[in-house]
């Protein structure tokens, strides 16, 4: 039994085939790229795992639970599930904490419950002395930080970064990738 297992996962818009016959098996505590061109169906992929997308055919499952299917589709909401987007967006009205901190705020955790989780996480992270400043105030790669803290808080089953690299420059890109592998 794989955590997360994709079965013949297919997208088609009208007449044009986003994601053809995907088949894909990840295990517990894998780290998994998906390699290809602009345009060959990687953002459509991660979407459908995410559930913000309904397959054409075939089936998602979670530990064998069947998440999406032409016929059903879970929200994302209830997947156990982080996604970076491509443009990570953190709200910009929002201290780094408060940004990191609203996932648990929706799940309705006690504010006392909430400043220690977020405390930990930007240790983790390495941004303990940013916690009070706005996304304006932060480099690239910190708001990048910014948006892997606030997607591995809520502490996922599966975390979902599509071209989470793509807005940093040379040397921030080097110094990501060792940090997500190290998350
Ligand atoms: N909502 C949509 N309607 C029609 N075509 C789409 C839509 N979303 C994506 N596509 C097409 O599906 C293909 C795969 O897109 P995408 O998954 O974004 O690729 P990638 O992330 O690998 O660059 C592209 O040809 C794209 O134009
Ligand atoms: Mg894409």
């Amino acid at each position: 039994m794989s955590k997360l297992d994709l079965r013949g996962i297919s997208k088609h818009y009208g007449e044009a085939v986003a994601v053809d016959k995907i088949d894909l098996s990840i295990e517990e505590g894998e780290f998994v790229s998906l390699l290809g061109p602009s345009g060959c169906g990687k953002t459509t992929t991660l979407r459908m795992i995410a559930g913000f997308i309904r397959p054409t055919a075939g089936t998602i499952s979670m530990e064998d639970r069947v998440l999406s299917s032409a016929q059903t589709s879970l929200p994302p909401e209830r997947r156990d599930m982080s996604m970076i987007f491509q443009s990570y967006a953190i709200w910009p009205n929002m201290t780094v904490a408060q940004n990191v901190g609203f996932g648990l705020k929706l799940r309705k955790l006690p504010k006392p419950e909430i400043d220690r989780q977020v405390t930990e996480i930007l240790q983790i992270t390495r941004m303990g002395h940013l916690a009070d400043r706005y996304p304006a105030e932060l480099s690239g790669g910190q708001q990048q930080r910014v948006a892997l803290a606030r997607a591995i808080v809520v502490r996922p089953g599966v975390l979902l970064l599509d071209e989470p690299l793509s807005n940093l420059d040379a040397n921030l890109r080097e110094e990501m990738r060792f940090e997500i592998r190290r998350l």
